[in-house]
């Protein structure tokens, strides 16, 4: 497996792999079982001929004045020891200023899907994620990029922008992967004290009590959104809401009535870390 710092050796090592299938893995390092899912699919989808990129960048243009950029893992030696275990071929781990130039001037900007949920809370954040995925679709060109669906709104955006902007490349989802307890995988349970970390499954038990009042008849989403907000604040009292919100699959805005179109998506703030999480009801 290589391990590249420097867009022009990217591009090199991309020449060089010709015409073969190539999958890209975005993300900001620190890999944990979930991200080791979407290199296993990355490998499927590149079969043996392929090759299969991951990134790892802790991108600053997606991080909020008062976010956690600063303390953001990086273990990269670990990572990269990972990602061959999972039989990656290349990792890309640009520095900052490789990645941005200090006069950047131009953005990714999408204006609707952006506004809701994570984006009402993290004011300029999926600016950030665009911006860096476009860049990354430019280094890699790759035929297919894998991401998590615990990210359901970034999917979705991603989704968006490569539909908009024509980039010439196959999106793939992948299904959260959970610790025994329901809790999503993620880099930043590792932020969570013992109580919160006892307290943080709450959230899935959240969105577990909709999908079993949806199938047992319930329609109206503001008592399936009550059901929720009581689990949470019973089971979950050291941490605050930041939302819970019962939204249409596509275009992310609130239902009244819900249906197997529906997505609930959760943010829950605990001390140091603000957890994320959802549900397709279909
Ligand atoms: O999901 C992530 O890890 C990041 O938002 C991504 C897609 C790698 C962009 O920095």
């Amino acid at each position: 497996m290589k391990v590249i710092h420097l867009v022009s050796e990217l591009r090199q090592w991309r020449k060089e792999v010709g015409s073969g299938r190539v999958v890209l893995v975005p993300t900001m390092g620190a890999l944990h079982e979930g991200h080791l899912k979407l290199i296993e699919v990355a490998r499927e989808l590149a079969g043996p001929k392929g090759q299969v990129g991951v990134s790892i960048f802790v991108n600053p243009l997606q991080f909020g004045p008062n976010e956690d950029f600063g303390r953001y893992p990086r273990e990269l030696e670990a990572d990269c020891a990972r990602c061959e275990s999972a039989a990656a071929d290349v990792v890309f781990a640009p520095s900052v200023d490789e990645v941005y130039p200090k006069d950047r001037s131009v953005i990714i900007l999408e204006t609707s899907l952006s506004k809701v949920l994570c984006g009402a809370s993290r004011p300029g954040h999926f600016d950030g994620v665009g911006t860096v995925v476009a860049k990354l679709f430019n280094y890699f060109t790759p035929d297919d990029a894998v991401f998590g669906t615990k990210d359901y709104q970034q999917l979705a955006i991603i989704r968006r922008m490569v539909r908009d902007l024509n980039f010439p490349l196959a999106i793939h989802g992948v299904d959260t992967v959970r610790e025994p307890d329901g809790l999503a995988m993620s880099s930043r349970n590792r932020y969570l004290s013992t109580n919160e970390r006892s307290e943080a499954p709450a959230l899935r038990g959240a969105l577990q009590l909709i999908r079993e009042a949806f199938h047992a008849g319930e329609t109206s989403a503001a008592t399936l959104r009550g059901l929720a907000l009581n689990h949470l604040s019973a089971n979950a009292p050291s941490g605050a809401l930041d939302y819970l919100e019962l939204v249409d699959a596509e275009n992310l805005q609130p239902v009244a009535e819900v249906n197997s179109h529906t997505v609930v998506a959760v943010a829950y703030r605990f001390s140091k870390a603000r957890l994320i999480d959802n549900l397709e009801l279909a």
